[in-house]
C-alpha cells in the first residue's frame, strides 16, 4: 500500500478519544488530540499519563518508552491543526449533526487523500460521509472500550468507501495491535447490533421487576461466562451511548423490538450516565467502591 500513516488527528478527548490516543502513541504514531477546550484536553492528557504510569509500574513498558510516547502527543482545541494529518479519527458525541459539522469543517482543512474515520457506535457512515468532498476516503473505525485493552477493531465500509481505504484502516488496526472485522454500513453494524438490544432487554427486565441489578449482572457473568454483566458494562461505556444506539436502531428499522425502554430514557434524563457521572445502575464512590443505585431497587 502506498499510503503511510504516521500522523493521526483524534477529535474528542473523552473516554474513547483518550483511549485511541493512548493506544496510538504507545504504538509509535504521532497524535494530535482535539476537543472543545484546552481545559478538557489537559485533563485527557493527565489521564493518559496516569494510565502509562500504571503500565510502567506493572512492568509493561519502561520509563523511557513512556516518556517517548507522551512526547508523541500534542493537544489542540482548533480543528485547523488537522492540516497535514494522514488520518482523522473522530470520537466526539454520538450525534449525527455534531459529527457532520466536524467533518464538513475538516473537509475544507485536509487534503483529499486524508483518511476520515469515525468511531460512531451506530450512525450511518453514508450519512456522515455525505458532507465530505471525498467520501471514498471515509470509513468507520469502531473501537471498543477500554481501547488499550480490547482487541477488536470493527471497520465499517460505507457504500462509497473504497477498498483502499478499508485496507488502510486494517493496516492501522494491525499497527495498533487490533484484530479487525469488516461490517457493511447497517445500523449499529455487527457487534452493537447484537450487544445493545441485549442491554436494552436487561434494562427492561430490571424495569419490570423480573430481576434485580445484581441478579441480572450475576446471571450473565456466572451463567454465560461474560466478564461483566450487561448493566455494569453499560455503566462503564455510558448509558447515553446505549440510548443513542437504540434510537438509531429503532428509527432506521422501524422495528418495535428496538424501542428504548422507558427506564433507559429516564436514566439519561436524570444524567445517570454511569461511571462518568458517578451514578448509573451502580453508584460509584471516591474510594473506588460501588453499590447498587438505591433508586433502582424495584420490588419484585
Ligand atoms: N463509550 C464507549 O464504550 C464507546 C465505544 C465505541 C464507540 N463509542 C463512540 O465514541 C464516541 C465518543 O464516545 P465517548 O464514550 O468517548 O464519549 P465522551 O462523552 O467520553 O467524550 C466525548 C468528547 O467529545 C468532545 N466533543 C463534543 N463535541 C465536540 C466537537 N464538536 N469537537 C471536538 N470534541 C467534541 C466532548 O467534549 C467530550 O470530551 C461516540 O460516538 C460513541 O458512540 C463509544
Amino acid at each position: 500500500m502506498k499510503m503511510k500513516i504516521e500522523n493521526i488527528f483524534v477529535v474528542g478527548g473523552g473516554f474513547m478519544g483518550s483511549g485511541i490516543a493512548q493506544t496510538a502513541i504507545t504504538a509509535g504514531l504521532n497524535v494530535t488530540l482535539n476537543d472543545l477546550s484546552m481545559t478538557v484536553l489537559e485533563k485527557s492528557k493527565a489521564g493518559i499519563e496516569r494510565m502509562l504510569d500504571k503500565n510502567v509500574s506493572k512492568g509493561k513498558m519502561t520509563e523511557s518508552e513512556r516518556n517517548e510516547a507522551i512526547a508523541r502527543l500534542s493537544l489542540s482545541a482548533d480543528l485547523k491543526s488537522a492540516v497535514g494529518a494522514d488520518l482523522i479519527i473522530e470520537a466526539a458525541l454520538e450525534k449525527a449533526e455534531v459529527k457532520k459539522s466536524i467533518f464538513a469543517e475538516l473537509s475544507g482543512i485536509c487534503g483529499e487523500d486524508t483518511v476520515f474515520a469515525t468511531n460512531t457506535s451506530s450512525i450511518s457512515i453514508a450519512e456522515i460521509a455525505s458532507v465530505v468532498k471525498n467520501p471514498s476516503r471515509f470509513v468507520g473505525m469502531h473501537f471498543f472500550s477500554p481501547v488499550p485493552l480490547m482487541k477488536l477493531l470493527e471497520i465499517v465500509k460505507g457504500i462509497a468507501t473504497s477498498q483502499e481505504t478499508v485496507d488502510i484502516a486494517k493496516m492501522v488496526g494491525g499497527v495498533l495491535g487490533k484484530t479487525c472485522i469488516v461490517s457493511k454500513d447497517s445500523p449499529a453494524f455487527i457487534v452493537n447490533r447484537m450487544l445493545d438490544p441485549m442491554i436494552n432487554e436487561a434494562i427492561g427486565l430490571l424495569e419490570a421487576g423480573i430481576g434485580t441489578v445484581e441478579d441480572i449482572d450475576i446471571g450473565m457473568k456466572y451463567g454465560l461466562n461474560h466478564p461483566m454483566g450487561p448493566l455494569e458494562l453499560i455503566d462503564m461505556a455510558g448509558i447515553d451511548i446505549e440510548l443513542a444506539v437504540m434510537e438509531v436502531l429503532f428509527a432506521e428499522t422501524g422495528d418495535s423490538k428496538y424501542r428504548p425502554t422507558g427506564l433507559l430514557r429516564n436514566m439519561v434524563r436524570m444524567n445517570w450516565l454511569g461511571k462518568k457521572t458517578g451514578k448509573g445502575f451502580y453508584v460509584y464512590h471516591e474510594d473506588g467502591t460501588r453499590e447498587v443505585n438505591p433508586d433502582l431497587r424495584f420490588s419484585k
